[in-house]
């Protein structure tokens, strides 16, 4: 199955996933700037995407520990959610989020 990224530059990378992967493990193996520091425990926020909007609806809801954290994530919005929560399925072939342009701020300073 594939997985498509956005990048915060605009480009599109398609990655390989499989049914069972986390997205933000996906992610990082495609390069993207997602530093995901806490590894899926729910306590950072750097793993946050945006899902297009047509691939929202088709996640398994977010728990409500993972809305208080993406109300901390910067830039977050209606379809935001963390990569980390995420696990393939079949069904998300296709599957197309956007990564962050706040992902790269903290490099600015
Ligand atoms: Fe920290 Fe997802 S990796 S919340």
């Amino acid at each position: 199955m594939k997985v498509n990224f956005t990048t915060p530059h605009g480009e599109t990378v398609e990655a390989e996933a499989a049914a069972g992967d986390i997205l933000l493990g996906v992610a990082q193996a495609a390069g993207m700037p997602l530093e995901g520091t806490c590894e899926g425990q729910m306590a950072c926020s750097t793993c946050h995407v945006i899902v297009a909007k047509e691939w929202f609806e088709k996640l398994a809801e977010a728990s409500e520990e993972e809305e208080d954290m993406l109300d901390l994530a910067a830039g977050a919005c209606r379809t935001s959610r963390l990569s980390c929560q995420i696990v393939l399925t079949e069904d998300l072939d296709g599957l197309t989020v956007t990564i962050p342009h706040e992902a790269h701020d903290m490099r600015r300073g």
